[in-house]
């Protein structure tokens, strides 16, 4: 095989775990982060080229001959990246990972995750869509559910189009601000209003090229801003690999019932897909619900799964197109435990400071400090974002890598600092 130019578009602490991985592949030749932050740097070359400027990207393709091209982030596949990049008769033979268009809409437009889902029989929680012209129906099936009420905004909305309400009233307004006031734009112009499922949630990736699926290592996802799972939801504060209550039992249930019937069911559609499917599942009494699909890896949880991954990933990502050689592929994965635990910028994940300077990174031993929002300025470096570094580490098991990451914690600090110290306590 050739060695390989690759690219990866993204700025944050998982395109940083990808390029630590990509850099390590025998059949690399050079790797370029678009834009990237200060930890890419050290892994590859930085380009300062903006992710939505079509333009930018396919002249850095074509500059630097790249052959991957990897999209870390969900925006641009759901605005069809792929696709421009599939008709462009100037670009050839370049592998992407990351699904066209039609099937981003996994992600991109909840309404479209759960009439497939419905269609093809895929368990998740019972559902229906809403706009502004049947407004009062949604009025009325919300009278007739039960608290808790679960609505979400169709649309992409960072994370933040998801609403468990209370009470009725509270719920009402939520239809209200999304949907008449427009809080999300036009990513609420839909809402999807679904019944509430209790059980415990995690993360299962795969890499599929549509017909055949590696399944990676799986993850348990620390989504709000406060211990005990209180406050805000973030982007992600943490996460764990392997999910201990994953047995063999229930990740056969997971393929049987949720990855295969949602491969078949893109290939009824006509629907191709090259790229990470990540799965937000939940675990109610013994059986999975999918309560989401991302047509990407998860922020934290690559952190935490990435370096759990004995293969090379990059020569699977190279031979996603040739059926045969991926299926006969096989993913090892360390017989390790990761802990990732993000360090935030005081306030994240509402208003926060940037431009602080970081201390003790260079003191940290046994871990991993992937670089998120963090940028080297003038030999130093600079809080740049929200959540500012994870810091991963690998061991035996989850107790000893637990510990292993806050020793190396209290080695690092930042005005404002914060994170949270219970990160994998309910899985011990
Ligand atoms: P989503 O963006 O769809 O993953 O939703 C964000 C978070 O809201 C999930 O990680 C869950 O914690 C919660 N959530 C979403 N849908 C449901 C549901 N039907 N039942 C219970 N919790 C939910
Ligand atoms: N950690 C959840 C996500 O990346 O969406």
């Amino acid at each position: 095989m050739n060695k390989l130019n690759v690219l990866i578009l993204g700025s944050g602490g998982r395109e940083h775990a990808i390029a630590w991985k990509i850099h390590q592949s025998p059949i690399l030749n050079k790797l370029y982060v678009a834009p990237g932050n200060s930890g890419t740097l050290k892994r590859g070359e930085n380009l300062d080229v903006n992710i939505h400027n079509y333009d930018a990207i396919k002249n850095c393709i074509l500059t630097q001959n790249i052959n991957l091209l990897i999209i870390g982030p969900e925006d641009p596949l759901v605005n069809g990246l792929h696709d421009q990049l599939e008709d462009d008769k100037d670009i050839h033979n370049l592998i992407i990972i990351g699904p066209k268009k039609s099937a981003a809409q996994l992600e991109g437009s909840k309404s479209f995750a759960k009439k497939f889902m419905l269609k093809n029989n895929i368990p998740t929680a019972d559902f229906k869509s809403f706009n502004i012209t049947n407004l009062n129906e949604a009025k009325i099936y919300l009278e007739e559910s039960s608290p808790p009420f679960v609505i979400k905004a169709d649309g992409l909305a960072a994370g933040k189009g998801v609403f468990i309400c209370e009470t009725l009233e509270k719920a009402t307004n939520v239809v209200e601000d999304i949907v008449v006031n427009k809080k999300f734009g036009a990513a609420g112009e839909k809402i999807v209003i679904e019944s509430f499922l209790d059980g415990i949630e995690l993360s299962v990736f795969v890499l599929t090229n549509g017909t055949d699926y590696k399944i990676l290592p799986t993850a348990k996802d620390y989504k709000r801003i406060g211990e005990n799972d209180t406050g805000l939801n973030t982007g992600g504060m943490g996460a764990i690999s392997p999910v201990p209550f994953v047995d063999e039992v229930f990740m056969e249930k997971i393929k049987t019932k949720i990855i295969e019937p949602t491969l078949i069911g893109l290939k009824k559609e006509n629907i191709e897909y090259t790229g990470f499917i990540f799965f937000g599942l939940i675990k109610v009494k013994n059986e999975p619900f999918v309560i989401e699909y991302n047509v990407r890896l998860g922020d934290p949880e690559t952190q935490a799964i990435i370096p759990r991954i004995k293969s090379d990933l990059l020569s699977f990502l190279a031979s996603i197109n040739d059926k045969q050689t991926f299926k006969n592929m096989e993913l090892n994965i360390e017989d390790t435990a990761a802990t990732t635990v993000i360090l935030t910028s005081g306030g994240y994940p509402e208003k926060y400071k940037k431009g602080y300077p970081i201390r003790g990174l260079e003191n940290i031993t046994n871990s991993i400090a992937f670089h998120a929002g963090l940028k080297l300025e003038k030999h130093k470096y600079l809080t740049n974002g929200g959540r500012v570094v994870a810091i991963t580490t690998v061991d035996k098991n989850i107790p000893t890598a637990i510990k292993k990451t806050y020793t190396n914690i209290e080695k690092i600090s930042f005005q404002d600092m914060y994170f949270r110290k219970d990160i994998g306590n309910d899985l011990i």
